[in-house]
């Protein structure tokens, strides 16, 4: 409700108030008034206005100006100098009143009158001891099951009337659809969370998702400011369905710490996996919560539908954490007491309940639908304002129908026709629909479709309103529901199949028409409307954007389940489509099991796909699936997913598309440079492929490409441009979330700070990944293994193993190859301070042994450390032979790359060896060639060793002025690197600790007699 002066505006019955005094508009003026008061905050354009209120006509702007001077008038405003509303010639208009929201108005669910309920005593007492559990904080789960129509919903609403009479509570509602379930993760809790959402007291709950929920958070992104989006994204990407349930339970137990929260989920038989993941968790969690959790369901649907509701509702009553209330039918008691309060002071005779209940075997719903039918019959009737019978009871029996069914289906046909079709049209819609869905057809006009829903709803027939809703494309629209789903079914079931798949298929067309936020929104009921609608392709397509949705909610395995349902329609359909939609939907299976991180599921499907566009003559899909297949293969396989990429570019060769075969042969030869070895020829193939796609469509380059390609960059010392390549990769919002390109984005991202000696910045990304990680219950291997990397460029090679020792028995096999070989790596270099050189020897020679460090992604550039690594041991060994011979084929194999701290590292270690060759000459040359990589790129975190083995050498030539002038350089660099660390950074110490460091930082005492002098 808006109150605004002393007008209260009433968006769901459509009323306004001056003060009690109810104040006559026409429909449109209303709705006018409406609008401009719901959007008080800012200017509404005549154009937004037309949209808003005449979606489907075509009406001149003069026509708004006559609606606002009629609403003026009512108000009592004056345009001149206005109170209410405020005109922007030729603009639009804005309501300028102070607008308060008073009531809630989303109690439309509520019946105008409370049911007389009967009976049902003894659940009450259950439902209620529940309730002063949950308000001393101890959580309560209750199941309320019984068959359709035995009065469920009436027992949950009876109960939340009394608890909202005896506490002052929260309630929220979530109702499961038929044929959601499956599509539509997180449905009902979704809807409760929007509703508590829409209330007045709203502010905690967004407090609690803010604070616990970032996952949901992003679910409603109307509460995200546009500011905080980006980084709210970011926060949420991979996350992981564990973490969304678990988000979810934190978020309402926080919600019930003050006030009580009743959460009502209806209908269960038709819930979604993920739900009932929430539902399992929030059963078994400990945390004092004033909470209930109140689900109702038919324990016979959830049989049929063979849902793991009922295995979960007998593991978790077993273990005493839930509560069952199973309804049973009425007695004939309590059917004469129906009748006492239904119709008080009648003198019926004494058989007319013990008639009623034999008919509707006491199934409430039956039961009051024969009372009513009764009344509408004349066969109960009020005399002398006295309820009786008007015939002789034993005339009724043969009347009385034999079932439900039959009874809905007589009072149907004493419908209008109008009225029969309008109800059909709903039938198909669903339990809820909105009167705009409906407007399909032009021989019913919206007026006769709004007068006919309003007499069936106002006669207590079918139907009952359920308020005024916005649409996803801002339509208002009065929306109307069942008065129970047996009534839906009942119409639905006399539809001839033909008529039904017709009016399907006009609601689905009609849906669309909700533009491309509603086709997102209502993806999976359009799919729905189609397949049952026979039009199997487009419902396909729906079913991809529901697998979407699933994807944006965290759930995958859903979003796996969509598309796999999907495959199951390919049969019926058209058989030239068939081939290109059975390629998507396989790509789109292998790009969820890519973010799932399962690679051989991934692998097989884009295998599949692989396979099926050869046989159908798809080459370009062909290309891109045999593409995708480097994306597993990289992590398990590199050398087939080289095999598969060259095939693609092979087949790319002859398309036709330049755009395909150039992205074709960056893929390629940036595998082959990335997975394989260091080619220059492989590199100029990527950067003339990358030319020419920034050439002929720059927005074609995908991120994994851009990703391949900045990695390049990094191994040729290019790291800023690196930089802004890797940035683009870290997804965006409305991007879908894959956590695969975020992470080899960032992956990169660290080794560019890295290099350049950014080691602080790197250590605060590692530190945010792992707790990512760790909220999301992920390996956290990537940014372990980017920490193991730095331990090792600032000498910390203890705690480099460590780290990597932690992943490699957690890690998969293929994961674990990277940290397996840092980890060896600063084995390597720990035993060879120790003065171990076998020990050390050994550890490099597994690194460089293809059978037990088998290839992986740049695994060239460790092998290439590990024979330095060998050199540097024979050097220490005193064996210059050997070392010599090492440090010769690295050199050659560091120049056959494009990697300037190899360069840096491969002239270095031939200066040492020359020194302690006492060649200087050699050594000299050496340093050089050294000096002339330094001239080009800035690479501190090898920089300082070159610059330190060039003061030595000085040393050794009794240059003791350029000896000091050389450490000190070093020494800059060295500095440089630590203070680019927090100042209490551990690893800080560390390094400035290590005795290479430490060596050059506190000289012996005639280089401090210079350092002094200075
Ligand atoms: N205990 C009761 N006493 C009187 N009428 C009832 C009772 N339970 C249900 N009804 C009537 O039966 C109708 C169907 O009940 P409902 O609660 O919607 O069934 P369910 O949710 O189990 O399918 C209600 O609209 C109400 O009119
Ligand atoms: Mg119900």
């Amino acid at each position: 409700m808006k109150q605004f002066h002393s007008f209260r505006l009433d968006p769901v019955s459509r009323r306004l108030w001056r003060g009690d005094e109810p104040v006559t508009l026409a429909p449109k003026a209303f709705e006018v008034l409406r609008y401009l008061v719901q959007h008080a905050d800012r200017l509404v354009t005549q154009e937004e206005m037309l949209e808003a209120v005449w979606p489907d006509t075509h009406v001149n702007p003069e026509v708004i100006k006559k609606y606002v001077l009629e609403i003026r008038k009512v108000l009592g405003d004056r345009s001149d100098r206005p109170t209410f509303i405020e005109t922007f010639p030729r603009r639009g208009y804005q309501f300028v009143a102070p607008v308060h929201e008073t009531s809630s108005d989303t109690s439309a669910r509520e019946p105008v009158r409370p049911v007389n309920m009967v009976g049902r005593d003894a659940s009450r007492t259950l439902l209620e001891s529940c309730l002063d559990r949950a308000l001393k904080a101890q959580r309560q789960v209750v199941f309320v099951t019984g068959e359709s129509g035995v009065g469920k919903t009436t027992l949950v609403d009876a109960f939340l009337r009394r608890a909202a009479a005896r506490a002052s509570l929260r309630i929220a509602r979530g109702q499961c659809v038929e044929g959601f379930g499956g599509k539509e993760s997180y449905y009902p809790i979704l809807e409760a969370l929007g509703q508590l959402l829409r209330e007045p007291e709203r502010n905690p709950v967004v407090a609690a998702l803010v604070r616990y929920a970032p996952t949901w958070l992003v679910q409603f992104p109307s509460l995200v400011k546009a500011e905080a989006r980006e980084a709210l994204h970011r926060e949420t990407i991979g996350t992981t369905r564990e973490r969304m349930v678990r988000e979810v339970c934190e978020a309402l137990e926080h919600i019930a710490v003050d006030e009580p929260l009743v959460l009502v989920l209806e209908d269960l038989h038709w819930v979604d996996l993920s739900t009932l993941d929430v539902i399992s968790a929030l059963a078994r969690r400990r945390a004092p919560a004033k909470l209930v959790l109140l689900c109702t369901y038919r324990p016979a649907d959830v049989v049929v539908a063979e849902s793991p509701l009922r295995v979960l509702k007998q593991d978790l009553l077993v273990h005493e954490l839930c509560v069952e209330v199973p309804l049973e039918h009425l007695a004939e008691s309590d059917v004469g007491e129906y009748l006492e309060a239904e119709f008080a002071g009648a003198d019926f005779p004494g058989g007319l309940g013990r008639l009623i209940h034999r008919q509707s075997d006491g199934n409430a719903l039956f039961m009051t639908a024969i009372a009513r039918d009764m009344v509408e019959k004349g066969v109960v009737a009020e005399r002398d304002g006295r309820w009786t019978l008007t015939r002789p009871l034993a005339d009724l029996a043969p009347e009385v129908p034999a079932t439900l069914q039959e009874m809905l289906e007589a009072q149907f046909t004493r419908l209008s026709a109008a009225e029969q079709r309008i109800l059909s049209q709903a039938s198909v819609a669903g339990e809820r629909f909105s009167l705009w869905a409906l407007m399909t057809e032009r021989d019913l006009p919206p007026d006769a479709i709004e007068n006919a829903c309003e007499t069936l709803g106002e006669r207590r027939r079918f139907l009952r309103p359920a308020g005024v809703h916005e649409l996803p494309n801002g339509t208002v629209s009065a929306h109307y529901e069942f008065r129970h789903a047996l009534y839906r079914e009942s119409v639905y079931r006399r539809l001839s199949d033909v008529t039904r798949a017709r009016l399907h298929r006009m609601l689905a067309e009609r849906l669309e028409g909700l533009g491309s936020r509603g086709r997102r929104e209502l993806a999976a009921e359009i799919a729905l409307h189609f397949e049952k609608g026979l039009t199997y392709d487009r419902a396909i397509a729906y079913l991809v954007i529901a697998a979407e949705n699933a994807a944006a909610r965290f759930a995958y395995r859903d979003s796996i389940q969509v598309l796999r349902n999907a495959l199951t329609l390919l049969p019926r359909v058209a058989a030239e489509d068939r081939a290109a939609l059975e390629a998507q939907l396989l790509e789109r299976i292998g790009d969820a099991h890519y973010w799932l991180g399962e690679m051989a599921e991934c692998a097989r499907a884009y295998e599949a796909e692989a396979a099926q566009a050869a046989r159908n003559g798809l080459t370009a899909v062909q290309v891109n699936a045999l593409s995708f297949l480097i994306r597993p293969f990289g992590l398990t396989d590199p050398d087939r997913g080289i095999t598969a990429v060259e095939k693609a570019v092979a087949l790319s060769r002859d398309l036709g598309d330049p755009v395909l075969h150039a992205r074709t042969e960056l893929l390629a030869a940036g595998s082959r440079l990335l997975y394989d070895t260091w080619h220059r020829e492989d590199w100029e193939i990527c950067e003339s492929a990358h030319r020419r796609l920034e050439a002929l469509s720059p927005a074609d380059v995908p991120d994994y490409h851009r990703m391949i390609y900045a990695h390049l960059l990094l191994l040729q010392g290019h790291y800023a441009e690196a930089l802004t390549n890797l940035e683009g990769g870290i997804p965006k919002i409305d991007e879908p979330t894959s956590l695969m390109v975020h992470l080899f984005a960032l992956s990169g991202k660290t080794v560019a700070l890295l290099h350049s000696g950014r080691l602080g910045e790197l250590m605060r990304i590692v530190r945010a990944g792992r707790e990512m990680a760790h909220k999301n219950g992920n390996d956290p291997w990537i940014f372990v293994f980017r920490e193991a990397w730095l331990r090792c460029v600032v000498l910390d090679f203890d705690g480099a193993r460590r780290l990597c020792d932690s992943v490699v028995g957690t890690a998969t096999s293929d994961l674990a190859r990277q940290p397996q070989t840092i980890a060896r790596l600063a084995a390597g270099y720990a035993e060879l301070e120790q003065g171990r050189h076998d020990g050390a020897a050994r550890c490099f020679e597994e690194i460089l042994d293809p059978a037990i460090t088998p290839k992986f992604f740049v695994h060239w550039y460790w092998r290439l450390n590990a024979q330095l690594g060998l050199s540097n041991v024979w050097l220490a060994a005193g064996n210059l032979d050997r070392a010599r011979s090492d440090a010769d084929q690295f050199l050659a194999s560091a120049l056959s790359t494009a990697e300037p701290n190899l360069h840096v590292l491969g002239w270095d270690v031939q200066a040492r060896i020359a020194v302690a060759a006492k060649d200087w000459n050699g050594a000299e040359a050496s340093i050089e060639r050294g000096l002339d990589v330094l001239e080009r790129f800035d690479v501190p975190t090898v920089a300082w060793r070159l610059h330190a083995t060039r003061s030595e050498l000085s040393r050794h030539l009794k240059n003791e002025e350029a000896a000091e002038a050389h450490r000190v350089r070093a020494e800059g660099v060295i500095l440089g690197l630590a203070s680019s660390f927090e100042p209490d950074e551990p690893l800080r110490h560390a390094f400035l600790d290590a005795s290479p460091v430490r060596r050059i930082l506190r000289p012996g005492p005639s280089h401090r007699r210079v350092r002094e002098r200075r």
